[in-house]
């Protein structure tokens, strides 16, 4: 949760700002960011960072909102892109018509298409981590057919337990992520052969929404045995790039602070030609936002009590699809007795709640919820199930409102 959501007298603000204000003006359901918290998180990793050896990537995917980009780009961030789309949007955030200064690009991704490789050659990337040699082979024939030298990384699979969520876990060997560890060394060769790719780095992602670092050096001492390999070989890699996954406090969790992540994984960086890249999303992200919800009715069924409000998985999925526990408090304290209920919206499916058994002071209709740390992966993953249109979204600082992204209107569902 962030320092900046605070209760002023009875009313929920964050920064300050009322949220009961900004749902009587914008309607909900309601995505409500805090700048300062993401300018905090920012400069909380940099500042660990004082000889400026982290390239920092913010990852597209844990929130796209052309604000927030613009809002690390300022900071000075570069970005991890997973598709076309999330590369036309990090482009966008250039200052100028002419396209600025380039920041740092990086593009993962399981299955990256020919199209795709080309738009980010043609965009300068700095480095595209391929999965696999089939990839490899289209990187270097797309490279090719443009007159280009594609910088590339292997993203490698330490076969490391981030131990987190499984759907959330992408570094053992039974996942469908990067090349097999024992084939890094030939890939590399391959790659090293080819006359329209440049080996520049190693990559590695192991899991998301980590709260301890073992996992995270655990890989890093293997990728950085791999670069000791291939050194010997000749092949000079520049790039470490360590992927996100540093996990947030939704609940209770007590996940080291970024400054120490960073610090941890620059200590381990012990060759001076290194440099790192991480890509955190979550991170930097998942706490500085809030879902504003209202309650539609109450309603019991043979002695379970539920509270139907207006936000769905539709807008947030993080509890149906991982089980996932979000922080819930009311827009306006109340002198309320608690009760145990099921927050769930109106999607017709089982699985659409926000939190089951949760214990919570008694809501009553028309009252306003906050969903916590729903920053990142919440409008991320939004869909249009139901007809339902996707939220609109707000960014905050001191007492400053702004409209990130109007509501959808019902030309969105054609
Ligand atoms: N880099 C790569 C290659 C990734 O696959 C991911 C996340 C990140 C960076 C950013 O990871 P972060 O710092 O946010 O943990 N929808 C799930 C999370 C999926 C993460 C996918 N990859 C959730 O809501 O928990």
């Amino acid at each position: 949760m962030t320092p900046y959501l605070t209760y002023r007298k009875a009313d929920l603000h964050l920064e300050g700002v009322s949220l009961a204000v900004l749902a009587a003006r914008f309607g909900t359901p309601l995505y409500v960011y805090s700048r300062s918290e993401l300018i905090d998180r920012y400069q909380g990793l940099k500042e660990a960072d004082a000889k400026d050896r982290a390239i920092v990537c913010y990852s597209v995917k844990a929130n796209s909102n052309l604000a927030i980009l613009r809002t690390f780009r300022e900071l000075g961030a570069g970005f991890d892109v997973t598709s076309a789309g999330e590369l036309f949007l990090a482009l966008k955030t250039a200052q100028t018509e002419a396209g600025g200064a380039r920041c740092p690009l990086v593009f993962s991704g399981a299955g990256k298409t020919r199209s795709e490789i080309e738009f980010a050659l043609r965009n300068d990337i700095l480095m595209i981590n391929a999965e696999s040699e089939a990839e490899l082979d289209v990187i270097e024939q797309t490279a090719a057919a443009i007159g280009r030298r594609a910088p590339i990384s292997f993203r490698v699979n330490p076969n490391v337990d981030p131990k987190t969520h499984p759907y959330i876990a992408t570094g053992l060997k039974k996942h469908k992520f990067g090349v097999p560890w024992k084939r890094a060394l030939p890939l590399y060769r391959k790659a090293q052969g080819m006359p329209h790719v440049q080996v520049v780095g190693i990559s590695c992602h192991i899991g998301s929404q980590m709260v301890t670092l073992a996992p995270v050096q655990d890989a890093l001492r293997r990728v950085l045995d791999l670069v000791h390999e291939l050194g010997k070989g000749g092949i000079r890699i520049q790039y470490v790039d360590a992927g996100g996954g540093l996990g947030i406090r939704y609940r209770k969790e007590a996940p080291p602070s970024p400054a120490l992540y960073i610090q941890t994984l620059l200590q381990g960086l012990i060759s001076k030609d290194l440099k790192l890249i991480v890509e955190p999303g979550r991170s930097l992200v998942g706490n500085s936002g809030v879902l504003l919800t209202r309650a539609l009715y109450r309603k019991e069924n043979e002695g379970k009590r539920f509270v139907i409000v207006d936000a769905a998985m539709t807008d947030l999925i993080r509890p149906t699809l991982y089980d996932a526990h979000h922080e819930i408090l009311p827009v306006r304290k109340q002198a309320r007795g608690t009760e145990k209920v099921d927050v769930v919206g109106p999607v017709c499916e089982s699985g659409d709640f926000i939190a089951r058994d949760r214990r919570l002071p008694r809501v009553e209709a028309n009252d306003l919820l906050a969903v916590l740390s729903a920053g990142a992966y919440g409008y991320a993953m939004s869909s249009n199930y139901n007809g339902r249109l996707r939220p609109a979204e707000v960014m905050v600082e001191e007492d400053r409102v702004e409209i990130i992204r109007p509501r959808q209107t019902f030309e969105a569902l054609l």
